[in-house]
Formats: structure tokens, sequence, C-alpha cells
């Protein structure tokens, strides 16, 4: 299929380098073909190295103009240089300096990484192999360096000029247009947190105290003419400082810190030391072009970013196996200020949803891999929701395990013990077991095992003798390259909800009370007996989802309804509702694919009545109760011979029953809930949005022209984008002429905005209408549209393939051919981008014949095609595989 084939690259063969640099001095010279690049190395032997070696630099796409040691040019011949490096195979036996010249053309450059341009400014994205495209440099995590960096450009063109650390001259280059700035950055770093920006940009700055006194200059970087639309970031950036001050001990090291914020851009953001880049998307924000949802992923990711100062550069990664050691960790520390700063249970439960929504998905399918992957063909492919999310995860059980104090302790080891280094995920647990003082071998296991632990769960009341037995098994299923697993450790918080309602205390029978609540399962099947449970009494299992898991317990429908009306656990109260929707849904699913009628679910429209008269509960989290499982939730319970179309009938005929049923209430909500303000995007008001906006959509679900007017209503007069853009959301789904007439308003009224018209993009995408195939089709050759943007083409097709199941799936196989067709145009331009977009093939496997067949068609394909890139050759023998 492909030319060059790559060899996997895997964990058990990793070595020390054999040679480190001590410090990095780059000359950079901005031009917008020809950017010359001056790089001097300070090398010296490895003492833990084998013994004396070649170095061995890493290249892609650059050649080197002049190679020099100590000063001295080599001759051609006393170098190799290749398409992938430069080997210098007899170097001095002691430290030595190299200094090599390259010239590399960022305007060329379509993959965005490396050094390219963003409507004409100068950035670059190292992480994870990229700073070997803008010079020749050993491109490994554990190689760590001083750098300092001049960069020079025309003062025109970029007068804006910044790098990593803290600025330590700037001046202009005597007869000529240019000038210069020089950056130094004191703390070692890996070459993949290098960094630079010049250009035309406009900021927004403030200065911050740290907790020792020392005085921080923050800058948040934009187009010039946006600066408005930065301040909420640079809030959002004032905020994770003090948090992690305050819930970490985690002080900011340099004298500056500054964001930039790009158009162009592969992933969400890039936490460069002292410069962090981010997609524009996660910076950008006012009341007319961002919505909620927008604000509170900005405020995530800035914290994340920042976070990453502390977890991912003063504390490294050894190797990119490891990867899940700052990027798991780092999301948990994310979510935790989220969770602090806006609703914890809501957090919670939106975070569910993407774990479950993504991971798990990717857990089932040939895709999955264990958190830490021990072999891989192109890094850039497990930046996934695994290392992510389920990283994430890991953190928080071992947090569960252990309790707070003890957890924190572990973390403070970690960062006394590992800073300036480059560390692994044995090192990390260690901490914790350590700080501690217990074994965490076992544990273990949720970084090497992959795929999604299923408990079964089975319940026996003795009344006489008043306990009640909780009979556990656990199972994790094959998956690619482990056939067979071993059981793990699953810290289950749970909880007795006692006949009245109330929580009982949790008592071992012979151990005496559960402490924190936790169950701890160790076993493939165990038996907990627990005492002084009254008959009537309902388990709470997985409270908080403690432990990521799936649990089929054999709770009745009674019980579940018992739980959603009294659960103390707002998570577990919240799942409660959801199970009951996924019974209900599954078993429509069922009675449509065999001709049969929907059934009717009185009871679970009761339940949801009773949340909705709940006035103690916040809107933001009645929201979600209402907000019932996706088509991508039902098509994962379901797990085989995945029928799409009958999924979206199912899910469609209890969203009109729950807007018929509920009508009377969400009529008067919808009313109670209107703004009385100005916009605020603060958690509370954004709650109340969202609970508004679900009912106009529930209200709407049964096609009655009074809600559809209602809806057409909103979309004009909402003073904010969270308001118009629900209304039209709404809209798309009915085939009405309010429909098209809002989004050619939409269209107008927003043209010169990129990142509305982004969502203007992805919301057409997702009609689950068969117009449109041809509508997307339409909008691919829409003037707006364009490959070399990865938000463009991610809102386009990236959304028709990941959220529009039924038309993504259609029984002709047309959505495949759509997506098929995009990644092989997008491979030549993007191959990072167009990796992505070819996993919306990953369940392939689940859907029923028809679709199996034209899926696994269009994946092979792509296998048959010459010259894909390693990337998207990778996702596709493995999802074939
Ligand atoms: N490290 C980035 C993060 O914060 C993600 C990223 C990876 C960005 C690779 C660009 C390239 O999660
Ligand atoms: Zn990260």
């Amino acid at each position: 299929m492909r030319t060059e084939h790559a060899r996997p690259i895997r964990l058990s063969d990793y070595r020390p380098p054999d040679w480190l640099v001590d410090t990095v001095d780059l000359d950079i010279a901005l031009h917008p073909t020809r950017t010359r690049v001056r790089s001097r190395l300070r090398l010296r032997p490895n003492p833990q190295a084998a013994g004396p070696a070649a170095v061995v630099l890493d290249g892609d796409d650059i050649t080197p103009l002049s190679v020099r040691i100590d000063g001295v040019p080599m001759a051609d011949s006393a170098y190799l240089a290749t398409p992938d490096g430069l080997t210098i195979p007899q170097p001095p036996a002691g430290p030595f300096v190299l200094e090599i010249e390259t010239e590399i053309d960022p305007s060329a450059n379509t993959k965005l990484m490396g050094l390219y341009r963003s409507s004409g400014n100068y950035c670059t994205q190292c992480e994870a192999e990229g700073f070997r495209r803008i010079t020749f440099f050993p491109d490994r995590p554990d190689v760590m360096a001083v750098y300092t960096t001049r960069i020079e450009a025309d003062r025109d063109e970029a007068p804006v000029l910044l790098g990593n650390g803290n600025l330590i001259e700037q001046g202009d280059v005597p007869g000529t247009t240019r000038h210069f700035a020089v950056w130094h950055d004191p703390f070692p770093k890996p070459c993949y947190l290098f960094a630079l920006v010049g250009g035309r940009l406009g900021a927004r700055t403030a200065t911050f105290t740290t907790m020792s006194g020392r005085t921080v200059a923050l800058g948040v970087y934009v187009e010039s003419g946006k600066e408005e639309r930065a301040g909420y970031a640079l809030e959002a950036l004032e905020r994770s400082m003090r948090w992690d001050e305050q819930a970490f001990g985690r002080e900011y090291d340099l004298d500056v810190f500054n964001i930039v914020a790009v158009a162009d851009f592969n992933m969400g953001a890039m936490e460069n030391k002292g410069l962090n880049i981010f997609n524009d998307k996660y910076i950008l924000a006012s009341p007319e072009t961002a919505t909620d949802a927008d604000y509170a992923h900005i405020e995530a990711v800035i914290a994340h970013e920042y976070f990453h100062n502390w977890t991912g550069n003063r504390i490294t990664c050894r190797d990119w196996f490891q990867l899940c050691l700052k990027e798991g960790l780092t999301v948990f520390r994310d979510q935790e200020f989220s969770s602090d700063m806006r609703s914890r249970p809501v957090k919670r439960i939106a975070d569910v949803r993407v774990l479950r929504g993504h991971q798990f998905v990717e857990d089932a399918g040939p895709l999955a891999h264990p958190v830490r992957p021990d072999t891989y063909r192109e890094i850039n492919n497990f930046y996934t929701a695994t290392v992510y999310e389920k990283g994430a995860e890991v953190v928080r059980m071992l947090e569960t395990l252990l309790g707070r104090e003890r957890f924190r302790a572990g973390m403070d080891l970690y960062f006394t013990r590992h800073d300036g280094r480059a560390a692994t995920v044995e090192e990390f647990v260690a901490c914790f077991a350590e700080a501690a003082g217990t074994d965490l071998s076992q544990f273990m296991l949720w970084y090497a095992q992959a795929g999604t632990p299923e408990l079964a769960v089975t319940r026996r009341d003795d009344a006489q003798a008043g306990t009640l037995s909780l009979e556990i098994a656990q199972v994790l299923p094959p998956t690619p390259g482990q056939p067979s697993k071993l059981p793990m450790v699953i810290p289950l918080a749970l909880g007795l909800v006692g006949p009245d309602g109330d929580d009982l205390p949790i008592r071992r029978a012979g151990h005496g009370p559960v402490e924190r609540g936790v169950l701890v399962l160790t076993r493939a099947a165990e038996t907990f007996v627990l005492e002084g449970v009254p008959a009537g009494t309902v388990p709470s299992l997985n409270r908080g989802f403690s432990a990521p898991v799936k649990i089929n317990a054999d709770l009745t429908s009674d019980d579940l309804r018992f739980l959603a009306a009294h659960d103390s656990d707002p998570f577990n109260r919240w799942q409660a509702v959801q199970t009951l929707a996924s019974e209900l849904l599954i078993e429509n699913v069922a009675v449509i694919r065999a001709g049969g009628a929907v059934r009717h679910d009185g009871g679970f429209v009761h339940a949801l009545a009773a949340v909705l008269a709940d006035e103690r509960l916040a809107p933001a989290y009645v929201a979600q109760v209402l907000s019932i499982p996706s088509e991508g939730d039902i098509a994962r319970d379901i797990g085989r011979d995945v029928d799409p179309e009958a999924i979206y009938l199912a899910r469609q005929a209890l969203r009109r029953a729950l807007g018929n049923d509920l009508a009377p209430t969400l009529r008067i909500l919808y009313e109670r809930l209107r703004q009385d303000g100005p916009y605020s995007p603060d958690a509370a008001s954004a709650g109340r949005r969202a609970l508004r906006n679900v009912c106009l959509d529930l209200l709407a679900a049964p096609g009655h022209p009074a809600a559809i007017a209602l809806a057409a209503a909103q979309y004009s007069e909402a003073d904010n984008m969270t308001d118009r853009m629900a209304a039209l959301a709404t809209l798309a789904l009915h085939d009405t002429p309010e429909r098209e007439a809002a989004l050619a308003d939409f269209f107008e009224r927003f043209r010169a905005d990129p990142l509305v018209i982004d969502k203007w993009f992805a919301l057409q995408a997702m009609i689950p209408d068969p117009g449109t195939l041809d509508r997307v089709r339409g909008l691919a050759a829409h003037p707006a549209f364009s490959l070399a943007n990865p938000n463009r083409v991610r809102a386009l097709i990236g959304s028709f393939a990941q959220a529009n199941h039924t038309q993504f799936n259609r029984a002709d196989g047309e959505g495949y051919r759509l997506v098929v067709d995009t990644v092989l145009a997008l491979d030549g331009v993007n191959p990072q981008v167009a990796a992505r977009l070819a996993t919306a093939f990953r369940s392939w496997r689940a859907l029923e014949p028809t679709r199996r067949a034209a899926a696994r068609a269009g994946l092979e394909r792509l296998a048959g095609t010459a010259s894909l890139s390693r990337d998207v050759a990778d996702i596709v023998e493995r999802s074939l595989g």
C-alpha cells in the first residue's frame, strides 16, 4: 500500500540518549519563503549511555546548508544527511559545539507542524515531532536543554516577536528594515516545548502577583482588531494561576506568560514554555459570537495549558509512551479547576458524557489501546480520548483509593522528586505508593490493559439478617493484541439509599465501616456482605462515576425510579434517569427493527416530571437530566448489529413523547427562565440558558408550528450566541421554511467571522435528513470552505462523520464515500488532520451487515491508495486489523 512502511516503535526498546544537549542557541531570521535557521548545540556524551556513539539527529523535510564542529566547517563527507536526519559517524570523544544552518519555507508548510504561517503571522508547533522540521536535533523528550533564541524579522511584517522564557534583548538591525528579539528560557526543556511567534498582533495584558510576591507580565495576543475578544481568556488565565497555587501549591516560574491565538491549528492548544499557542477558538469570545459552552471550553483549555507548566514542562515525559503522564494528569487538574469554578456535579456529568462518547467507543473498537501504549507507528495518532480522558480517570481513581490527603502528599512528592526531569508512569505511581505507604502494583494494570471493565452486580437481600450482599464480577473484554486480561483494582463508591430515601451507613459484615464508602474490588469475582440494611434499601453503585467501568446491575425500573427521586449523589441521580431512558430506547430500537410500534413509558415521563418540579435542583443540572442519551450513546450500549436509522427513530419517538407529555411544564419553565439582565457567561446564568434551551428543543420535538415559531422568534430576538445558536439548532431539526431562512440569515450576519461560520458549517452537517449528503457536498464547494484550515474541515466533514449518525452511516454507503474522498484529498495537505478524520470509521465492525460491508469497503479503498501518509495508513491498518 505505502512506499515506506514505518517500523513500529516499542516501549521495551527504550535506551537513554547517547548524547545530551546542554544549551541550544538559535538564530532564526524569518522570511515568508526562505527562513534561515542557525542552531548552535553544546553536546556532551551521556554518562548513562553504553559508550562512544555516533551523533544521530532527527530531521524532517530539511537539508543542512553548513555543519561546523567547534567552529570548523565539516566536509560534506564527514556527515550523512538523509530524509529523516543527519548523522555524524565519528564525532569528537568529549563535549563539543555543533553548528548547523538550514533554510525552511514556512509558507509552504501546510502540515502545520514546525514553523508555518497562519493569517500571515509566523508560528510554530513542535509537539510531538515538529522541531525536526525546523532544525536537526535529537528530537526526543528526554533530551532537555536551556534555549536562547534570537528571532529576526521585517519590522513591518512582524512587529511582535515572541519566544520561550524571558525577553533579554531587542533592537533594530542597523541599516535594514529588520528588527530582532532575544528570548532566554532558563528552565531546561525538551524541544517539543520550543516555540516562537512573529507577526502583527494585538494584545490584552495584565500583571499577576504570585504567592511569593513575584510579578508576572501576562499577555494574550490575537489578530489585531480582535483584542476585545481576548478579555475572557486573560481572566481565565489569572484564575488558573491562582487556583494552581491554592489547590496544588504550584507557583509560576518565569517573568512572562504569553498566549497567542492562531486561526490554523491542528489541535486545541499547546503548552510551550512561557508561550502557549492556541487554536483561536479557545481564546476568542464575545457574547455575540461565543456560546456558553465556548466560554466553558476556553476556561478549561486555558487552565489545561497553564497547568502543563508543572505537569508536562517542569516535569516532562521520558518518551512518548508516557504521554498520559502529562496529559491524563493535566486533564484531571483542569477538570478539578472547572469543578471548583462551576458546578462540580454538572462538570462530572459532562466529563463522563465525553468519556463514554469518545473513550468507551475507542476502547470497544479496533483502535483500542492502553492508557500507556507499548507500541506505535505514528505518535500523532495517540493523542486520544484514552490517553487524555481515561488517563484523567486513572489519576482520579488514585485520589479515590487513597483519599484526598494522601493523594496530595503523593503529588507533592512527585513535584519535588522529579522537578526538572523527564519521568515515567512508574515513577509517578511510585510517589503515591510511597506517600500513602501502599502497594499499587495491581493498579498499574490501568495503564497497561486496554478496554472498559464490565461489572456484573447481583444483589441478594436477607431481610431476616438485615444484610445486603453484592456479588460483583468483573470482566475486561479482549482488545487488539491483548486477548486475555488480569483483574483490575476498581474503586467502587457505594451508597445505600434506605426505604425513606436517606443514606444509610455502610458497614461490611466482619470488616466494620467501609472507608469513605468505597468498595475496593481486586478479584474477578467477590461478594461484599453489608450489614444493617433494612428491606427496601437500594444500592447506588459507582457514585460520582468513581471508576470508568460499565455496570450491569440487577436493579429494577422501580429501583431506578427510586434512585432518580432520592439518590443523594447527584451523578447517580442523573445516571438513574439515563439508565431508564437507555433501557427504554434499546427496547424500542428492537421493536422498530421488528416492524412493531414503540412502547410509551409513562413511568419514565413521570420520573422526568418529578426532576423538573424539584425547585432545589440547579437549572444546569436539570438540563443534564432532561438530555436523554444521544444516538451515539444508544449505539454504544447496543454494541453490535447497530442500525443507526432505528436508533434515530426510537430516540425521536421518545423526544416527541416528552415534548407532548411535558409541554405545559416545559412552556412554564421556558418563560420563567427568560434572561432578566444583560448577558453574562457565568455558570449560573449559563445553566438557566441551558435548561431553557433544552425546554425549547423538547417543545419543538413534536413539530408543532407554535413551537417552531417560538424557536424562530428566539433566533431573531437573541442578544447572545448561546440563545441564537440553540434556536438555530432546534430549527435545523425540522424541515421547514423557517430553518432555511434562519440559516441564510446566520451566514449573512456572521460571514466575516470564521469561528461563527464554523458553527454554520457544523450545524448543517449534523442535520439528520437524507438531503444532508448533498448539502455537505455543496458546502464543501462553498467559497468559504477550505481544506487548509483544520477548524473548517472539522466543522463540516468532522461533524458529518462524527455527529451525524444516520447520514454518515447511510445504508447506500454514500456518507462513507464522502468522508473517504475527503481523507484522500486532505492527506497530501495535512496528514495529521486527515488521520483524525479517518478515525470516524472506528466503530465499523459494530454496524449491521449492510453498513458494515459499505464501511469496510471505504476503509479498503483508503488502504488500497498508493503513497498514503504514515498517519492515515496507521489508522486504516489498525481499523481493518
Ligand atoms: N499538548 C497539547 C495539549 O495540551 C496537545 C497538542 C498535541 C497540541 C500535539 C499540538 C500538537 O494537550
Ligand atoms: Zn495537554
